[in-house]
């Protein structure tokens, strides 16, 4: 098929270069011309393990290009919009700017009989508006809404192998129509038994947000526990390996510690509180609330311990292990990782921070951290090592050789994810959250 991707952050670039390796004809567009020049060269314009071979093969194949011009996307059936839906500066809401922006750029280039695909994560009520949008400007063509749930680091597997499919169409033949352009699109996902949901808009753009704002209560849930466990002495890691064992509940995204971040799950939990607001049920998702404000509190909780185990912050040498908001990635947005070691520098600690693939990044928006090329540089002379994104390197540090680096022998695994026995045993005070 031949099909064009507008916006080439993250989601797009991905599905642009995952689609074109399942064998269609793929144009990318995006206003940003660096990436699209760095695209069109086969470089990712962020780290995502396997997206360089996808992309080197899907450009070397010719089915894929890159472009910042939209006339672009004229004679492709299948138009999938990925542009970016941040926070707006000043509110909890979506900012929609990008999505209308790309609508009204592509609809001057869209032709009858084509499928618009919204997949950018967007307030309920999004796909409807823009639904009459291009009925008006291009009647006879279609749109529908495919969410996008891949998470960062797995984002190519997830992109081909996804664990479901959703397609919000409208009703009658034009939908019926959607659902057989999406299925040949997915052909190969489809062919493989991947469930597919079909529904209207408002069912799936609410999926998307009502997956995304589960996984945040999980882990607030667990990040509650661990407050609870550590006024009363209890073991958090335990009690979700326990309370995991029962399949209703699950282990999976039980782990406490400094919370989630990302460019997603923050946002997404809060554009949701601001769109219940604005239908007037703002109480049916008030717990969301208390669950950003239950993630946020880890981090102070972090800052605090690191407080009290080095009686004050002034002048204190703070090695933080981790700058990314999660392995795998050098994604920094909304980092609690970031988030704690700018905490620290700003109370007078001396932060040296370090980072697999996230170091450019941070220095481009912390300048003021000294930053490190790995653990064991980080951790000279330091008072106190802090691990706060789980880093195989970092999980797999051996405790002797990081002792002899260090000034005092004294760890905050923010991830849960050292084992305290071990680094007890070599003679480090070690503290894990809610444990
Ligand atoms: C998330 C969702 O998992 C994807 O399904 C979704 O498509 C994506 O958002 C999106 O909306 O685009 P992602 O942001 O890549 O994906 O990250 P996750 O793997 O969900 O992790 C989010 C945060 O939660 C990370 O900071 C991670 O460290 C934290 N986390 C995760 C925990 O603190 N505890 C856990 O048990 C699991």
């Amino acid at each position: 098929m031949r099909i064009s991707v507008i916006g080439v952050g993250y989601l797009g670039a991905v599905h642009a270069a995952a689609m074109a390796d399942l064998g269609h004809t793929v144009v990318g567009v995006d206003v940003d011309e660096a990436k699209i020049a760095a695209l069109s060269e086969g470089r990712a314009p962020f780290f995502e393990p396997g997206l360089p071979g996808v992309l080197a093969s899907a450009l070397g194949s010719g089915r894929l290009s890159f472009t910042t011009d939209f006339a672009a996307v004229a004679g492709a059936q299948v138009h999938f919009v990925a542009v970016g839906t941040p926070q707006s500066a000043g509110s909890d809401a979506a900012d929609l700017r990008f999505v209308d922006a790309a609508f009204a750029s592509l609809l001057e280039h869209v032709a009858p009989g084509e499928v618009i695909v919204g997949k950018s994560t967007v307030p309920v009520g999004t796909a409807g508006r823009l639904a009459e949008l291009v009925e008006e400007r291009v009647p006879g063509a279609t749109l529908a809404w495919n969410p996008e749930f891949l998470r960062e680091g797995f984002a190519v597997q997830d992109t081909v192998s996804p664990d479901r499919l959703v397609y919000g169409v409208p009703a009658g033949p034009r939908g019926e129509r959607a659902v057989r352009v999406l299925d040949e699109v997915y052909a190969s996902a489809v062919a493989a038994g991947t469930p597919v949901v079909v529904t209207d808009y408002a069912t799936a753009e609410l999926v998307k947000v009502a997956a995304n704002a589960f996984l945040a209560t999980k882990i607030s849930f667990i990040n509650a526990m661990a407050e609870i466990a550590e006024v009363t002495g209890a073991d958090v890691t335990q009690l979700a390996d326990a309370i995991g064992h029962d399949a209703r509940i699950g282990r999976r995204f039980l782990n406490a510690g400094v919370g989630f971040g990302g460019g997603c799950l923050p946002k997404d939990i809060r554009a949701f509180s601001a769109r219940a607001r604005e239908l007037g049920h703002g109480e049916s998702v008030r717990f969301l609330d208390e669950v950003d404000k239950i993630n946020l509190r880890r981090r102070e909780r972090v800052v605090e311990l690191v407080r009290e185990e080095a009686g004050g912050l002034e002048g204190v040498r703070v090695a933080v292990l981790g700058l990314a908001f999660k392995p795998h990635s050098d994604d920094i947005r909304d980092s609690p990782a970031l988030d704690i070691a700018v905490r620290l520098a700003e109370g007078g600690a001396v932060v040296t921070a370090t980072d697999p693939e996230a170091v450019p990044n941070a220095r481009r928006r912390a300048p003021q951290l000294v930053y490190a090329d790995s653990a064991m540089e980080a951790a000279r002379d330091a008072d106190i090592v802090v691990l706060i994104t789980e880093w195989p390197e970092f999980r797999s540090l051996d405790p002797r050789e990081l002792g002899d680096r260090v000034k005092v022998r004294t760890v905050i695994d923010g991830r849960n994810t050292l084992d305290p026995h071990t680094w007890r045993t070599a003679g480090w005070t070690y503290h894990g959250l809610g444990r």
